[in-house]
Formats: C-alpha cells, sequence, structure tokens
C-alpha cells in the first residue's frame, strides 16, 4: 500500500526522479526501468483486468469506473481506499515505498492494474493468461496540455520549461512514455490479434452511460440501470474533483503540487483551443497527418 507522507523524497533522489532515459528505444522514468525484471516476469492472473493508457488519456476516471463496477457501485466500498491503492500502478517505483509490481502481488484478486507501457513492453504473462484489457485513447492536443500542467505538479517529472518547449519535446516524443503516436497506434495494432476493449476519453465524455456499457459488456458483467446511472454520476468529474479518494489530494503538495493547477483540473475534450497558438496549431496538424497516415485510428479533438 503507497502512503505518501511530506518530506519523504530525499534530495539525493531528485535528480534520479527527474530522469528521463531512453529504455528499449522509448523515454521513460530512470526510476521505474532501473530494475525492470519484475515488471518482465510479472506474473499476471487470469482475472486481472489492466487498464493500460498514454498519461493523461483518463487514467483515473476509468480506474474508478472499474472499481465500482467491480463492487456493484456500492460507494462505500469505493471508498475504501485511494485510486492509486485499489488500482495500483504497475510500473512505478518510488524511493522508500513498496514498487508497483510488490503491491499488485499483495492485491486480492480480481486485481485492477494501472499500466502506461507502450505495447512492446507490456509483461507477456497478461497475454499468455488472456487477461481483460482495456486501452484509453484521448486526443492527442488535449493529452499535450494536461500533461504539461502533470509536469508542473508533479516532482518526479523533469521541469517542463515553458509550454512552447514543453509542445516541441511532446511532439519530438521525448517526454516520459515517449511518442503518443507510437503507444496509441501500438495498441491500436494489437487489438486486431488480441481482443483489447479500445475506448476513447472523447466518447466518454460524450456519452458516459454508453461506454460504460461497452465496458460491462467486455468485462461480462451485468448490473442494473440504477447502478449504472450511480456510476456514472460518482465518476463525473464533478463528482470526483471532490473526492479525496480519487483526486489524489492524499498525496502532500512537495509530492504533487496541486496549488495553482489541480490533479482534476478541467476535464473537457477541446480545451487545448484555449492554449495552442494558431501557428503551433498548424504545425501540429501537420505532424499529425504525417503520422497518422495509414491508420484507421481516428480522433475527436471536441464534441
Ligand atoms: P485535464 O488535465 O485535461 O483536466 P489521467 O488520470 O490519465 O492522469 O488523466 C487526467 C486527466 O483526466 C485530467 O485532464 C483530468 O481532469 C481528467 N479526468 C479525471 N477524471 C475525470 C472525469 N471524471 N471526467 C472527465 N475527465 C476526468
Amino acid at each position: 500500500m503507497l502512503k505518501f507522507e511530506e518530506n519523504m523524497i530525499k534530495d539525493e533522489d531528485i535528480e534520479m526522479l527527474h530522469s528521463v532515459v531512453s529504455f528499449r528505444g522509448v523515454p521513460m522514468a530512470k526510476m521505474n526501468v532501473e530494475n525492470w525484471e519484475p515488471v518482465e516476469y510479472f506474473q499476471a492472473r487470469h482475472d486481472d483486468v489492466v487498464l493500460a493508457t498514454y498519461p493523461k488519456a483518463g487514467t483515473t476516471w476509468v480506474s474508478e469506473i472499474l472499481d465500482m463496477i467491480y463492487n456493484g457501485g456500492d460507494l462505500e466500498k469505493c471508498q475504501r481506499d485511494t485510486i492509486y491503492n485499489r488500482v495500483p500502478y504497475m510500473e512505478i517505483r518510488i524511493p522508500g515505498m513498496p514498487s508497483g509490481v510488490d503491491q499488485l502481488e499483495l492485491l486480492a484478486s480480481p486485481r485492477l492494474i494501472k499500466t502506461h507501457l507502450p505495447i512492446q513492453l507490456m509483461p507477456e504473462s497478461f497475454w499468455e493468461k488472456k487477461c481483460k484489457v482495456i486501452y484509453v485513447a484521448r486526443n492527442a492536443k488535449d493529452v499535450a496540455v494536461s500533461y504539461f500542467f502533470f509536469h508542473q505538479m508533479v516532482k518526479a517529472l523533469p521541469d517542463p520549461g515553458p509550454w512552447d518547449k514543453f509542445l516541441a519535446d511532446y511532439m519530438n516524443g521525448t517526454v516520459s512514455y515517449g511518442s503518443w503516436y507510437d503507444h496509441v497506434k501500438g495498441w491500436w495494432e494489437k487489438r486486431k490479434q488480441y481482443g483489447i476493449l479500445y475506448l476513447f476519453y472523447e466518447d466518454l465524455k460524450e456519452d458516459p452511460k454508453r461506454e460504460i456499457k461497452k465496458i460491462l459488456h467486455y468485462l461480462e458483467k451485468e448490473l442494473s440501470d440504477e447502478v449504472l446511472e450511480k456510476i456514472v454520476h460518482h465518476t463525473s468529474f464533478q463528482v470526483m474533483s471532490k473526492n479525496d479518494m480519487a483526486n489524489y489530494k492524499t498525496i502532500p503538495n512537495d509530492i504533487l503540487n496541486q496549488t495553482n493547477t489541480a490533479f482534476m483540473r478541467k476535464g473537457e475534450a477541446g480545451d487545448w483551443k484555449n492554449h495552442f497558438t494558431v501557428a503551433q496549431n498548424e504545425a501540429f496538424d501537420n505532424q499529425y497527418q504525417e503520422q497518422m497516415l495509414g491508420t484507421s485510428l481516428h480522433f475527436r479533438t471536441a464534441i
């Protein structure tokens, strides 16, 4: 179980925490890849449910939805712990804390597992055990903005610098977890040979009930309409923002600083319009067209 306390990150760990290194060709937080064996040889269980995303695609949102589903919509049960303990983050390693793998090994089945790994770094055992795997994707522009603000909040991520610089790094795929394009396309391709449920943040925003029904169907679960409505309400941006078991407010400011921007920041589709300049948008669209050429994957940048 992760329990964050003030001043728990030592100065000597900061440099390590800020380092992003190339790991098997993917920029990754040095801390997370230093001891990769436990992740590479992770022992999946047949009833594990994996939630995979590129950072800022709505991971926490869908984590809360999944925990609600697995607890039959029981709000009290979903208040039992913070979201990062209910749905542990597989590849995370924080100095002085149990790793994500350590946490997961102690978790009772069925486990809900969060990961941001690109497809080629996923442990084989999830495929071998035929686990249910849900991927959530969000349009590249909103992810860029959300990731920029997140970098400002999280001590363990490199200083993003001004927006223009961060956007360039993001477009070059040098930020932690690498290229958004490679991530979303890699998982989309995998879907052709393995039954992944591939969801979109924008669809969830547009009609959460419809998308939660898709999740239920995929997980072969049934819930009454009443419970479904309860889940929609409880996982709405407004309600989740106030839920301390989901909004990361349990993490002290010196690790995740929410004084200027909240983790639950805006929760919208299309906020990028408030941040991209006309020139940035043009350059982005040009790169986007090149990178997405030939894929059947389509995103909406507004709903
Ligand atoms: P913004 O920064 O655009 O507001 P992740 O959980 O993958 O880190 O993603 C975080 C993003 O999802 C943030 O986006 C956050 O506000 C948004 N988010 C979290 N819960 C949400 C909800 N219930 N509805 C809509 N968006 C949500």
